[in-house]
C-alpha cells in the first residue's frame, strides 16, 4: 500500500472500534500518526496498542466528543507529541432508534451531542490548529438523504452534519483546509448489531443495489481519500458510500 500520510498526524473520534477503528488502522498502514479519541479509554488503548505493535504511532485519548474540552486537549497533545494536526475524521456518535412519542430529552441530547456538537467541535478545533493541507472528514450517513422511520433525530443530526460540512468548507477554503463528508449505508459494525433489528437488516440488504452490507473497509478507503492530497481541489462535499440505496426506489 502506497504511504500517503507520511509525515501526517491524524485524530479519529469513535476510534476504538467500527468504522472509526477501521480508519485509524487504514490511516495508520498508511504512515499517519493517529490519536484515538473514545469514551471507551480501554478500547481506544487496545486500538493505539494494535498500531504501535504493527509499527506505527498512535496515542489513546478516554472522553467525551460532545465537550469541546475533549477534542481540544486531544489536538494540543497531538502537536506537542507528533508536530501537527493534519487530519481530523469526526466519527463517534452515539444512536438510538423509537418513536418519536418515546424520545426522552435525554437521549435526543445524547444524539445531538455526539453527533452534532462532536462535529461542530471538531471543525472548530481543526481551524484553530491546522494549517493549509489540512483536511476534515465527518461521518453523516444514507439517512441524511432519507426519511427513515423511528430514526427522526438519527436523520436529522446527519443533515445537519452535511450543513456543518458545506458551510465549514466556505470558511476554511481560503486558508487551504478541505472539509468534506462521508456518508455510508448500513456498515457490519457493532452499532448495527445493537440498534437495528436482524429482520430489518436483511431488509436493508435486499432494498440495496449491491445487496450486502457495507464492510468498515469500504468507508475507511473514502476517508482516506478525502482525507489525502489525491482530493486536493474536493471540498464541501458528500460521499456516498452506500452500495447505491439512496438511489433504489425498491
Ligand atoms: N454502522 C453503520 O451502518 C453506519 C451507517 C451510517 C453511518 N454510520 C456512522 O458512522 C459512525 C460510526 O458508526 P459505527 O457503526 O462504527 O459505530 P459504533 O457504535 O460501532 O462505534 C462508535 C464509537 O463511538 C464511541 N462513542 C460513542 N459515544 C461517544 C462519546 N460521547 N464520546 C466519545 N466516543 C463515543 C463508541 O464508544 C464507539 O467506539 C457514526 O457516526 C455512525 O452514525 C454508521
Amino acid at each position: 500500500m502506497s504511504k500517503r500520510f507520511e509525515s501526517r498526524v491524524a485524530l479519529v473520534t469513535g476510534g476504538a472500534r467500527g468504522i472509526g477503528r477501521g480508519v485509524v488502522e487504514r490511516l495508520a498502514a498508511e504512515g499517519a500518526a493517529v490519536g484515538i479519541v473514545d469514551l471507551r479509554h480501554d478500547l481506544a488503548q487496545a486500538a493505539a496498542d494494535a498500531v504501535i505493535e504493527a509499527g506505527g504511532r498512535a496515542l489513546a485519548f478516554g472522553g467525551d466528543v460532545s465537550k469541546r474540552e475533549t477534542l481540544a486537549t486531544a489536538a494540543v497533545t497531538l502537536k506537542e507529541q507528533f508536530g501537527s494536526l493534519d487530519i481530523l475524521v469526526s466519527n463517534a456518535m452515539w444512536v438510538r432508534y423509537g418513536p418519536i412519542a418515546e424520545l426522552t430529552e435525554e437521549t435526543v441530547q445524547r444524539m445531538v451531542g455526539t453527533g452534532f456538537m462532536s462535529v461542530v467541535w471538531g471543525i472548530q478545533v481543526g481551524a484553530e490548529h491546522m494549517t493549509a493541507g489540512g483536511s476534515i472528514v465527518n461521518i453523516a450517513s444514507a439517512a441524511a438523504f432519507l426519511g427513515i422511520p423511528q430514526a427522526m433525530i438519527y436523520c436529522g443530526v446527519k443533515s445537519g452534519v452535511l450543513g456543518l460540512t458545506r458551510s465549514a468548507a466556505t470558511d476554511l477554503g481560503p486558508r487551504g483546509i478541505r472539509v468534506n463528508a462521508v456518508a455510508p449505508g448500513s456498515v457490519e459494525t457493532e452499532g448495527v448489531r445493537i440498534n437495528v433489528d436482524p429482520e430489518m437488516v436483511k431488509l436493508r440488504i435486499a432494498k440495496t443495489p449491491m445487496r450486502r452490507l457495507g464492510q468498515v473497509d469500504d468507508i475507511a478507503a473514502a476517508v482516506c481519500y478525502l482525507a489525502s492530497s489525491d482530493s486536493s481541489w474536493v471540498t464541501g462535499e458528500c460521499i456516498k458510500v452506500d452500495g447505491g440505496v439512496t438511489h433504489a426506489f425498491l
